[in-house]
């Protein structure tokens, strides 16, 4: 069934795939979003754009007043983990925009949510492939936000009936079709094309003394494309849950740079810094339990990821 989707955030990297992916299905489309970092020309023409920020109620509250919503997709939100402990303040507000959009879809009516957890919520894995069992104690505020929004959704959920699923993203990666370039680049990925285009001079690899095959860490990169799919998908379960959204296949730093490498056919200058403080070493996701409840599993490879993102970076340097 078509359904009017409230995307917060669509104006970002992964909000503004949803929009995309959501009106290719013949959704109708709200978007919310404060543009600090998210662009406009990303939302597209057919989605309807509300300039506006979820820490205020009044400004959000437009939105569910012109539209009936029937689900909401929850991408708003700063995510930087270094700058989420030198400004604690502005990332309690991702936990300010979670509350004030529930207090609305509670006083309209709205009963779904798709939220964009992390797995900074679980901290230093205690094992590897991490499940949705694993502890959860974030060692960083932004990860701590993020907790803290998927508790106040369980209440929520209690108090008003809404159902949620929190997806616990591993880490994004690639273009979802709509060539974009980071504006602010913090991830890995986005830091090697840089250094391919010539913003950057190099590529710092943070720690080679790491416990893993070739020193290096390990993380677990999933395509944007993949990750959405699961969001659509979750549009359809019927109950709450909490699942992570990773390919369960460990990739090291410096496998990402060589593979980098073998698909833009040059060498990309490296250089080895110091570790740097709470990284841990491997961060691999167990996906069986978004593959048992949504029917979900990933079909892009790394390889997919860097030409996708390749080919993003090329059109605009
Ligand atoms: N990129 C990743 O690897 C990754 C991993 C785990 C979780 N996440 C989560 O996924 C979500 C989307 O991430 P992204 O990579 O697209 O980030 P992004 O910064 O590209 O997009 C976030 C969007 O939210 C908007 N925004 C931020 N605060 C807002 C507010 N108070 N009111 C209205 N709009 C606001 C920004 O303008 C931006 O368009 C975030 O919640 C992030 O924490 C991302």
């Amino acid at each position: 069934m078509k359904k009017t989707i409230l995307v917060t955030g669509g104006a970002g990297y992964i909000g503004s795939v949803a929009v995309k992916m959501l009106i290719a299905q013949g959704h109708k489309v709200v978007v919310v979003d404060n543009l600090s970092k998210g662009l406009q020309k990303l939302v597209g023409k057919k989605a309807k754009l509300y300039k506006a920020d979820l820490t205020s109620q009044d400004q959000l509250e437009k939105a569910f007043k012109d539209n009936k919503i029937d689900a909401v997709m929850h991408f708003a939100g700063y995510k930087a983990v270094e700058e989420s402990m030198q400004n604690p303040a502005k990332y309690s507000l991702n936990i300010t925009g979670t509350i004030n959009l529930l207090n609305l879809m509670a006083k309209y009516g709205v009963k779904k949510i798709i939220y964009s957890s992390s797995a900074a919520v679980y901290g230093e894995p205690k094992y590897n492939p991490i499940d949705e069992s694993h502890p959860t104690e974030p060692m960083n505020y932004y990860g701590f936000t993020k907790l803290e929004s998927e508790r106040i959704m369980e209440w929520y959920s209690k108090l008003h009936g809404i159902s949620y699923v929190a997806l616990r993203y591993f880490n994004v990666a690639g273009d979802g079709g709509l060539s974009y370039v980071d504006p602010d680049a913090k991830n890995i990925l986005p830091i090697i094309m840089e250094v391919v285009f010539g913003k950057r001079e190099t590529l710092v690899i943070m720690g080679k003394d790491y416990p893993t095959r070739d020193g290096t860490c390990i993380r677990d990169y999933i395509d944007v494309n993949d990750l959405i799919d699961a969001h659509i998908l979750a549009l359809r379960l019927e109950k709450s849950a909490i699942i992570n959204l990773g390919t369960s296949n460990g990739v090291s730093v410096k496998e990402l740079v060589d593979a980098t490498t073998n698909v833009i056919g040059k060498p990309i200058k490296v250089e080895y810094g110091p570790r740097r403080p709470g990284d841990p070493a491997e961060l691999c996701a167990s996906n069986d339990r978004a593959k048992k409840l949504l029917g979900w599993a990933p079909k892009k490879t790394v390889k997919d990821m860097i030409s996708s993102a390749y080919k993003a970076y090329k059109k605009s340097f």
